[in-house]
């Protein structure tokens, strides 16, 4: 197995390729270092097999899809990541295949909820959940401490003591760390219950990253347009949220309805399917045609996408557009199958 890291700064990429068949995967890659991976995959002689985000990045605009577009690669995300050029989910227990090498998904939710570790061979690659000597913040849309507590002690010290740790981000400098010395010396963990783990995570208080929405909403919905000007977390926290119960009392009792699906059309006839009834109008086309919806402004329009992500994005998009009786499907279809609750394709 060939392992490089490729960045050479506080945000990392993996280099992870197979000598047999000369094919190629990159973990994290970086929309900005595009020229550099190209160069050095032609030059190296190999083949880029997939792209693959260790969870929905927050801190820098993905490569993945820029990448997949040029040469044709797979992008791999766990099952939850709301973004459409995701051609392959994965989840728990399932491996990624890249020639001869086999990575094992660990689902490790926490910093976010699409976020996983792959295991092979002696090295865990950790994206944001395990730093050296750190743990990722657990602060933005959708993290959770007791999760990442979960995930890291109950998973990842799963592993054997002398796996090495390969994290997302290393902001001071460490250069190596292992799972047995994580366990020993991770002050963030330490001795710590999850309820206090909690608490301190609770408590650091670090400021939002300048630009989080600017990165994490492209990063979500894959809208690579700088005119696009997408809605503040604020306002996105003040969106109405339906579990997938309350959405399907609503498609029983009010006949005042509009569902609008955001997802992209192979994504609408594919495996999740659609809600029956509902419309769809991509994210990234929602602006130029929400004067379709005008004549449903009266109605209560709730708004659906894969994982309830871009269709938050979307309500607060509309509501930013003066229709007041707009919601979120919670969730979205993944949960809506999960209930096993009825769809069309
Ligand atoms: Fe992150």
């Amino acid at each position: 197995m060939i392992l490089q890291e490729l960045n050479g700064k506080k945000c990392k990429t993996y280099l992870v390729a197979c000598e047999v068949t000369n094919k190629a995967l990159l973990i994290d890659p970086l929309q900005d270092y595009m020229d550099r991976y190209l160069a050095l995959l032609a030059y190296k002689g190999m083949e880029l097999d997939a792209t693959l985000d260790t969870h929905t990045h927050a801190d820098h605009l993905t490569g993945t899809a820029t990448l997949a577009n040029l040469t044709g690669c797979r992008v791999i995300m766990e099952q939850h990541a709301p973004s459409p050029t995701v051609t392959q989910h994965v989840e728990e227990g399932e491996f990624v295949e890249i020639g001869k090498i086999k990575l094992k998904v660990i689902y490790t939710p926490g910093h976010t909820p699409d976020s996983i570790s792959l295991y092979t061979k002696g090295y865990v690659f950790t994206g944001d959940v395990l730093l050296i000597n750190g743990t990722g913040r657990t602060d933005f849309p959708g993290g959770d401490a007791g999760d990442q507590y979960d995930s890291i002690t109950g998973k990842l010290y799963a592993l054997p003591e002398h796996t090495i740790v390969l994290p997302g981000h290393d902001y001071r400098g460490n250069t190596r760390s292992t799972i047995g010395d994580e366990k020993r010396n991770n002050p963030r963990i330490g001795n710590r219950s999850r309820e206090e783990y909690i608490d301190l995570m609770e408590n650091l208080k670090f400021p939002l990253p300048d630009k989080i929405q600017e990165v994490l909403q492209p990063n979500q919905s894959a809208i690579d347009d700088e005119i696009a000007k997408f809605p503040e977390l604020a306002q996105l926290n003040t969106i109405n949220q339906l579990y997938c119960e309350q959405v399907k009392s609503e498609i029983e009792n009010n006949h005042q309805l509009f569902l609008l699906d955001v997802r992209e059309l192979r994504e609408f006839r594919g495996e999740l399917g659609h809600i029956a009834g509902s419309i769809l109008i991509p994210l990234k086309d929602l602006v130029s045609r929400a004067e379709e919806l005008e004549i449903h402004k009266d109605k209560h329009i709730i708004c659906i996408c894969r994982a309830g992500v871009r269709s938050t994005t979307a309500a607060a998009i509309l509501t930013g557009l003066g229709f007041d009786d707009v919601s979120n499907l919670r969730g979205g279809m993944l949960d809506w199958n999960g209930r096993g609750f009825p769809i069309q394709r």
